[in-house]
């Protein structure tokens, strides 16, 4: 197979996971430019990545007329449609990060973009690329479940990383980024559709902000947590970012993550605010009801409140339940009147990346789909729309007091 040609649009968390991954497997991407507009970020970019160009700003990188296989756009939600046009418009093909915009119809306005200029887009939906979901896709596929009709799927968030993300973070406030159904779920709402193999065609849902506001502030607390005197408060920033939160701190400071770095750089950033004062309105928790074209049914909770972050999966087939949890790497096979198969999933070849192996398997099923070969998981726009139309279908729900909603492509 032959080496690809790699751009990274956005050094951030995201776009640092490709570079590094390029950087490991350079037979099989070659970095040739990083686009990134934050000053601290290119200096990195140009001491982490030395063979590749940099570029402060995505009009030079377009008019310089540089060759790539792909561009990986790793920018913030709202800036994807912009970005994703611009390049496609060149004639290049993407690796858009998950959602593919913050609303509807800008995602609508890419997909139609990538019909017009005839390019392909692959959207990081990196739970179809992990072990344990390509291995729940294929036990599907081999017959031993039966009939799936009823999927049972729920996101534990877990409480440090709804404070970071969603309550101070990029995705505190659904008007200025994208809802939680769409920022969070949208890959649950992927794989779900992904595993039940049949269109959603119709959507219900609810879920509130119930619990980080003001009105649940303790007595006396501050603005921000390095001035607060609240003892035992489980959301202090200090605490959060310097125990399970420390990897967070990457979205205020471009310094090693010493405890001295951390605490100095954190102090009176959004990430400092109290997580009852912040300028958040997404969901805390949501319930998302889906039924499927033969009348088959599946349900999504997301809720904020798990002490660790984990998904967990139940699958109900005419057969066999199957049950799983990712982070756990097992899954068993329960199959009606017979003994209980446990599977065990082995992630330790995935050596760049997280999300339980997605995006070290992503990447390489990026690759042999480059090469025309075939690729377990790699889908195009058409299908990844579906799931986001899921997504905003359960917020016009939700928003509407649970109304069912018709899913239309
Ligand atoms: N696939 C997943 O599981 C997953 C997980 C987390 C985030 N995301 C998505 O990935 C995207 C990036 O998220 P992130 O956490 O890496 O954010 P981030 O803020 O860490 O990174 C974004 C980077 O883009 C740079 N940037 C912004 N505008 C730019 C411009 N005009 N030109 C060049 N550089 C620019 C920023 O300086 C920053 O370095 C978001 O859309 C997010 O929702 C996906």
């Amino acid at each position: 197979m032959q080496t690809k040609k790699l751009v990274v649009l956005g050094l951030g968390a995201r776009g640092k996971i490709y570079a590094t991954y390029a950087k490991t497997y350079p037979e099989k991407f070659d970095l040739v430019a990083i686009i990134e507009n934050d000053p601290d970020r290119i200096e990195i970019a140009k001491n982490t990545y030395p063979t590749a160009q940099v570029f402060s700003d995505y009009k030079d990188f377009l008019k310089a007329g540089i060759s790539a296989d792909i561009v990986a756009v790793a920018t913030q939600d709202k800036d994807h449609k912009e970005h994703s046009i611009a390049f496609m418009e060149k004639g290049y093909d993407l690796l858009l990060e998950k959602p593919i915009a913050n609303n509807k119809q800008d995602c609508i306005d890419i997909y139609n973009a990538s019909k017009k200029y005839g390019r392909k887009v692959i959207i990081c939906h990196v739970l179809r690329y992990t072990p344990f979901y390509s291995t729940v896709k294929r036990v599907i596929d081999s017959g031993k479940l039966g009939e799936v009709i009823t999927i049972h799927a729920s996101e534990n968030v877990g409480y440090y990383h709804q404070a970071h993300s969603f309550v101070r973070g990029p995705w505190q406030n659904s008007k200025e980024s994208s809802p939680m159904i769409l920022a969070k779920c949208c890959h649950d709402m992927d794989i779900i559709r992904y595993l039940m193999g049949e269109e959603c065609k119709k959507v219900s849902s609810f879920g509130d902000l119930f619990y980080f506001n003001s009105e649940h502030a303790p007595k006396n607390s501050a603005e921000y947590c390095s001035d607060c005197k609240v003892e035992d408060c489980v959301f202090k920033a200090q605490k959060i970012y310097l125990e399970q939160g420390r990897d967070f701190s990457s979205y205020f400071t471009t310094k090693e993550l010493t405890d001295e770095n951390v605490l100095q750089d954190l102090k009176h950033t959004q990430y400092d605010k109290c997580v009852y004062k912040s300028n958040n309105d997404v969901v805390d928790h949501q319930v998302t009801i889906m039924q499927f074209e033969k009348g088959k049914t599946a349900t999504h909770t997301m809720t904020a409140f798990s002490k660790e972050i984990y998904r967990d999966l139940k699958i109900h087939g005419t057969k066999a339940e199957l049950v799983g949890v990712i982070e756990e790497n097992w899954i068993e096979i329960r199959p009606y009147g017979k003994e209980v198969e446990r599977i065990e999933i082995d992630v330790s070849k995935a050596n760049v990346g997280g999300h339980m192996g997605g995006d070290f398997y992503m990447m390489d099923g990026i690759y042999k789909d480059l090469n025309g070969e075939k690729a377990d998981g790699v889908t195009y726009l058409d299908v990844s729309i579906e799931s986001h139309l899921m997504s905003f279908g359960a917020e016009e729900s939700r928003l509407d007091g649970g109304r069912p909603v018709d899913i239309k492509k």
